[in-house]
């Protein structure tokens, strides 16, 4: 008896040590965090433009409202609003989020959900200020405008010639389903939710491989709905797996999930996670190469984002797959460890005040190549979250 009390403290200890571990990276993070985005604000002084990532020069290459990053410096301010409750961060927060009003009828692109939804369904949650729900009820509206009923999705990047062919969805596009599942639970008008589940049903069809890899980008037939020919995107190539995609596809429908409870997004989520925990070209820290077949490895650079991305996905995953629990826990705690380790975290008062280095954007366009990125800095602290309020299911 007294063997089995001293073997259950022992256990307890121990588990509570690695929770202690946890929160430890957690604090360090955030303190990090605070740190950095304060100088980035105070670097930025243009009041409309949103840091994208780091120039090696030493600049900040930043975007307008309608470039695809601009929501997550907003974003990232919420968070630490969110783990601070510090009222000078909801004000930056807000500060920084009204320039996204631009957006509100912007039917050009179709990454309003990272663009719109990753900070006002934040600041929304936050504040319950129905102005930031309105926002996402409006460019939600925006959103559908680019769904085709007869191709069964939303589509991805408009043709300079203004053509309907190609009609081109890539994986990423997955994320931005989320506001508009949202934009339904606002509104209890379901038009939203049933192009979601659609869009999200055709990817599933269609957009995975055999051994559980995504392709970046489909090109379909406009008129048929049919898939014509597949796209290496921003991976090394057609048969390649762009790390990045692997992520968006693994986050994204782990989300569809949470909010319809269709297994067949669930089996999807778990075979993505299963790909990237298995995967043989996996570093023993765990970022990922910026594609898992890129040519050079073990010396191509590693996408710190696409781990972002993957650890809060997989701390997600973790509540929904009992028997994996673990599995998809540890694996999230291990990269976020490697994330906020020397490697990849920058130090306080450097690189303009991004939090966490080596991503790539588009290798193949040789365009921000190892370098601190903004949405990777999102994604790491929206996982550090996640990590910190994890209650286990068991
Ligand atoms: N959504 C574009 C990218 O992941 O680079």
């Amino acid at each position: 008896m007294k063997r089995m009390l001293r073997l259950a403290l022992t256990l307890c200890l121990l588990a509570s040590a690695g929770h202690c571990a946890a929160q430890a990276i957690v604090r360090k993070s955030f303190a990090r965090a605070e740190r950095q985005t304060a100088l980035l604000d105070s670097l930025l002084t243009a009041p409309d433009l949103f840091p994208a990532s780091w120039n090696p020069d030493g600049t900040i290459k930043t975007n307008t409202a309608r470039g695809w990053i601009s929501g997550f410096f907003p974003a990232d301010i919420w968070l630490l609003y969110e783990y601070t409750r510090d009222a000078k961060w909801l004000d930056m927060a807000r500060r920084r989020t009204a320039p996204l009003d631009a957006l509100r009828h912007y039917t050009k692109t179709h990454d309003l959900g990272f663009m719109v939804g990753c900070p006002c369904s934040l600041a929304y949650r936050l504040t319950r200020d129905d102005y930031y729900k309105q926002l996402m009820i409006d460019s939600s509206e925006a959103l559908i405008s680019r769904f085709d009923p007869a191709v069964g999705l939303i589509r991805s990047w408009n043709n300079k010639d203004g053509k309907a062919n190609p009609f081109r969805v890539i994986i990423d596009n997955m994320m931005n389903l989320e506001m508009l599942f949202l934009a339904s639970e606002f509104t209890g008008d379901s038009r939203y939710r049933d192009i979601a589940v659609t869009h999200a049903d055709n990817t599933l069809k269609n957009h995975f491989r055999a051994d559980n890899s995504c392709f970046h980008i489909l090109c379909y037939d406009a008129g048929t709905g049919s898939v014509v020919t597949q796209k290496g995107g921003q991976g090394y190539s057609q048969t390649s797996a762009w790390s990045r995609g692997q992520s968006w596809g693994l986050y994204g429908f782990t989300m569809c999930y949470r909010f319809t409870h269709d297994r067949r997004y669930l089996d999807r989520a778990v075979k993505s996670a299963e790909y990237f925990i298995n995967h043989p070209n996996l570093p023993e820290d765990k970022v990922p190469y910026w594609d898992y077949y890129a040519p050079g490895i073990p010396d191509e650079p590693r996408d710190a984002s696409a781990a972002a991305i993957t650890a809060s996905a997989l701390l997600e995953l973790a509540r929904y797959v009992p028997e994996k629990e673990k599995l998809y826990y540890k694996t999230a705690e291990k990269i976020l460890r490697s994330l906020a380790s020397d490697r990849y975290l920058i130090p306080a008062g450097e690189k303009n005040g991004f939090l966490i280095d080596h991503s790539v954007g588009s290798k193949p366009s040789k365009s921000q190549v190892d370098v601190p990125i903004i949405y990777g800095d999102y994604y790491f602290l929206e996982a550090l979250l996640r990590l910190k309020n994890y209650k286990s299911h068991k």
